[in-house]
């Protein structure tokens, strides 16, 4: 008989029904939440199942998602983390001291901070490039000293769009590797592995879960490498873990991953365009536009849409941009991205002195509400 050759599923196939992992125990098409800290052994001291000896190890729990994301992304595994900044201080705790890292000037802040002081105090050098300068990274790596690039795109709050493939090439060059926080892209408009990254970072807080009801974060690696298993032991032996009912939340909120984002991408751009040229707005900060710097790059390497995440420049100031946010009804007050609802805020107040967001900013998450709702919402607070 001939040999049927399987059908390699899709992506949203994937995604909807988690690798169709069919619990063993009882067959139940949702995995089940294991809140054990601790393992049996038998009589002769031998673990019931080799895998699980101690809840900081490993979660039964943790694999379905994990499985399930290292498939989309195209990666040989990923890592479950307590939060997005946990999963990335893995990455940068891996390295030794004097190595150096390479990172852009514009990323989520809360990171730039961290790995500035982190880095000074563990004997780490870091060097920030300009990510809208198309040149600045490969003249920042310093070869045979570099041991990490990293890179976020699109990038918060700007959204320019770094040339995954153009990094790797330059990071790989000068041996180091290539991480990628894809937060903003998600899998299902990126696959920064196919494009040379050696690990991909998410704030699994964000659109992977996409219900802003947990904090989580993710690492996927090209392959199970040196720096990946020492990524594994911080992971282990800090600590940093996920909790059993927020891995199976996250497992649950990646099955209507692809049609979340879709539908955000959809509804961004139309808000991008409407409001594009208003009077107003002064401009509209979103990849998708083709004035935007990262437009071309982005047509290239983001696949089937520009993200969720745009920033409005009101025309006035920053009082006038903080009237704005106050007079709105449809957008939620809030800081964070990826969920379901959509948020507005204003960026330079929640980095607070020192930012380098322009104070008449406001960044918005489009959720997966009615888009003409939330231009209208918008255009009554815009006045
Ligand atoms: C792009 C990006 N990376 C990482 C993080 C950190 O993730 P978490 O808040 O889950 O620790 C955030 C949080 O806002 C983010 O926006």
């Amino acid at each position: 008989m001939a040999m049927v050759k399987e059908k390699k599923l899709s992506a949203e196939t994937i995604s909807a029904q988690a690798l169709h992992q069919i619990d063993e125990m009882t067959g139940g098409i949702t995995p089940a939440i294991h809140p054990s800290s601790t393992f049996l052994r038998d009589e002769n001291y031998q673990l019931i199942n080799a895998r699980h000896s101690y809840g900081r190890d490993e979660n039964p729990g943790y694999a379905v998602a994990e499985n399930v994301l290292a498939e989309l992304e195209g990666a040989s595994a990923a890592l479950l983390f307590s939060s997005g900044m946990a999963a990335a201080m893995a990455v940068v705790q891996s390295l030794r001291p004097g190595d150096h890292i390479v990172a852009p000037r514009v990323m989520y802040w809360g990171l730039r901070n961290w790995m500035s002081k982190f880095c000074d105090t563990w004997g780490l050098g870091l060097d920030l490039f300009d990510s809208a300068d198309p040149v600045a990274l490969a003249n920042t790596i310093r070869k045979g000293k570099t041991r990490l690039v990293w890179i976020e795109t699109p990038c918060n709050p700007t959204w320019d769009v770094i040339d995954i493939a153009a990094a790797a090439e330059s990071a790989h060059a000068a041996g180091a590797c290539l991480a990628v926080d894809s937060t903003v892209a998600t899998p299902v408009l990126t696959q920064p592995i196919k494009h040379g990254a050696d690990i991909v970072i998410h704030s699994a807080s964000k659109y992977l879960n996409g219900h802003c009801d947990i904090i989580a974060g993710a690492l996927v690696t090209a392959r199970e490498d040196e720096l990946w298993e020492r990524v594994c032991e911080v992971r282990t032996q800090a600590g940093a873990i996920l909790g059993s009912f927020e891995a199976w939340l996250l497992q649950r909120g990646m099955r209507t991953l692809f049609l979340r984002v879709r539908k955000a991408c959809e509804s961004a751009l139309a808000f991008a365009q409407h409001f594009d040229g208003h009077a107003n707005v002064g401009a509209v900060i979103y990849p998708g536009l083709p004035g935007h710097p990262g437009h071309e790059i982005a047509r290239r390497q983001m696949d089937g849409g520009f993200g969720g995440m745009l920033c409005i420049q009101v025309k006035g100031g920053a009082e006038a941009a903080l009237n704005v946010v106050k007079r709105c009804k449809v957008f939620t007050r809030a800081t964070s991205l990826g969920g379901v609802e959509s948020l507005i805020e204003h960026r330079y107040t929640i980095e607070g002195e020192g930012s380098p967001v322009p104070r008449d900013w406001l960044r918005l998450s489009i959720g997966i509400e009615f888009v003409d709702d939330l231009i209208a919402d918008f255009e009554q607070a815009l006045g």
